[in-house]
Order: C-alpha cells, then structure tokens, then sequence
C-alpha cells in the first residue's frame, strides 16, 4: 500500500519536473576566432563524454559552415526552418548528437528581412524539452539575429582571441546587450592562447572594462590553446575531440563541457563544484 501512495507521489513529481534545457549563444565581435570550431567540440564533448541530449544550430545567417566540419551536405536547413517547417523536419544525427545545419548564401537580399529571428525561436520552444542544451553557433558581431538568439539564451559564451581587436569587438558586443536588454550572463572563452596565463590576462582586461564600465563580473570558463591539428580535423571532417581526444584543444573543451554540466545540475552544491571546476581548470596541469 505505501509502495503504491509513494510511486504515485513519484509520478506527480515527474510530472511537474520539466526539464528545462539550456540554450547557449556562441558569439564573437570579430569572425574567424573559432565560434564554429568551438561549438561543434562543445556539443560533441557535451553529448560524448556527458552524455547530454545536445542540439546544435548553425545560426550564421548566410554563412553556415557547421556542415563543413562535419562532414554534412547542405540538403536540410534552418532556411527551410525560417520559412515554416517544423525544425523537427530538419534535424540530422551525427557523433550522437542533433544538428540543424545553416546555410550558406542568400538569393534575395531582401530575404533575410523576412526572417524574424523571434518566429523562430518560437519554433524552438516546441522541442526544448527535448534537449539537455541547445548551442546556437552564431556569426560574428552585433547584428538582430546574435542580439536576439542571445537574449533568449540562458548563458552566451562570448568567444575571444588575445588579439587587441578581438577583444574591443568582444567588449562591443557584451556592452550592446547588455545596454539594450540588461543581459549579464556571459561565459568567456579564449581561444587560441599560448599559455593559460595569457587567456587569463586577456580575461582579466575584458573583465576589467566590463566591472568599470558596465558594473557586472564575467566569468571566465576556458582558455584554449592554439592547435595544428585542427586544420586536419577540418580536411578530414571529424570533430576534434573525435580525432584526437588528448589534444590540449580537445581536453580544455571537455574542461569547458565539464564545468557547464557541473554548473547546472549539482544543485545547492553548485558553487563549490564550480570553484571546485575553477581550480582544476586553472592549476592542474593540462
Ligand atoms: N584553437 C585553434 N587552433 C588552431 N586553429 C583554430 C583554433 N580555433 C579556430 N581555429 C581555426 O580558425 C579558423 C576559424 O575558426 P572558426 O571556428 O570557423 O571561427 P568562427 O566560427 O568564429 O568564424 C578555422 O580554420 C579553425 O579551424
Ligand atoms: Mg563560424
């Protein structure tokens, strides 16, 4: 009789537990830092070594590449999305996780004001639930498609190099939405360093000129070094994580995956598990 008063509060509580999936903006200020690079060994460290339910979307607009490192034809993409079918009928499997390509080149140059980028995120919404994390690889700079799929994210990892103008378009495009919307939630990445310590400084200024001129704190969730053997994963079309999984890349990115799964689901332990994170992160060796 318990059992069954006991599975019965079980099945309530389920019930009302919707997971609640994580939508994750990848931008940049400036292009060509590795948002594509980065998303893609994201979502495959994510789904592979976490096993998370992983949707990643090509959200660059006219210039879509994910399907070149993935080795994907460009058959089925979000353009077909932005013109009303169902993103259900677009996605395709690869390295255990979903994938929506984009697409590349515009016929109309008006067609792209006809994409409402609310419309479909409001497509998004119908498949949420399905996912464990949703990572939109966006283009480069401000523009309304990276402002608005932004502002629907519950965390942007802005993506950096320690080139002087990297991080000043970095800075832009954190003050623009942070301005326009009051969005603080910003996860920092540096890409191509060649020594944690300078990912670290190059952190240290964005972070700098975030608290004194716009009055928040980012944090800093991985410092990726520079690596030969991207370029081959791209020749060959495997992810690099998939390629060689002990490359400093490809264990910085599982660091990365490590610290956002850390982050989300210990709960009231979240803050020590990700402090925890931090200093593994930080102080142990690579
Ligand atoms: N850490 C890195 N080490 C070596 N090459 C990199 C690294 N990150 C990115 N790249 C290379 O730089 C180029 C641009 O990267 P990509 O991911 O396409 O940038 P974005 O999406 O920001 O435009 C690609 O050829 C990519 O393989
Ligand atoms: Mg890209």
């Amino acid at each position: 009789m318990e059992s069954q008063v006991e599975s019965l509060l079980k099945l309530a509580k389920n019930r009302g537990k919707k997971r609640s999936p994580n939508l994750i903006s990848v931008v940049s200020g400036k292009g060509g830092v590795g948002k594509t690079a980065i998303t893609t060994s994201l979502a495959y460290s994510l789904a592979n070594h976490f096993n998370k339910k992983v949707l990643l979307l090509d959200c660059d607009v006219g210039l879509g590449n994910v399907h070149v490192v993935l080795g994907l034809s460009l058959g089925k993409n979000l353009k077909l999305v932005f013109k009303g079918l169902p993103i259900r009928e677009v996605v395709q499997r690869v390295y255990n996780f979903d994938v929506v390509l984009g697409f590349s080149g515009i016929e109309r140059l008006d067609e792209l004001e006809e994409v409402n980028p609310s419309s479909f995120l409001i497509q998004l919404e119908s498949i949420t639930q399905e996912y464990d994390y949703i990572l939109l690889d966006n283009s480069a700079g401000l523009n309304r498609y990276t402002l608005g799929f932004s502002k629907a994210s519950s965390s942007t990892y802005v993506i950096t190099t320690p080139e002087p103008t990297s991080l000043t378009d970095a800075y832009a495009f954190i003050k623009s939405l942070y301005k326009l919307y009051g969005y603080k939630d910003f996860k920092v990445i540096v890409n191509m360093a060649s020594s944690k310590r300078e990912g670290i400084e190059v952190f240290e200024r964005l972070n700098y000129s975030v608290s004194r001129f716009l009055g928040f704190k980012l944090k800093l969730v991985g410092v990726l070094p520079y690596t030969k053997n991207l370029k081959e994963s791209l020749a060959k079309k495997v992810p690099l994580p998939e390629l060689y999984p002990f490359d400093p890349f490809s264990r910085e990115i599982k660091k990365v995956a490590q610290l956002e799964v850390g982050e989300v689901y210990t709960g009231e332990e979240k803050r020590g598990s990700f402090i925890k994170s931090l200093i593994k992160l930080f102080f142990e060796g690579r």
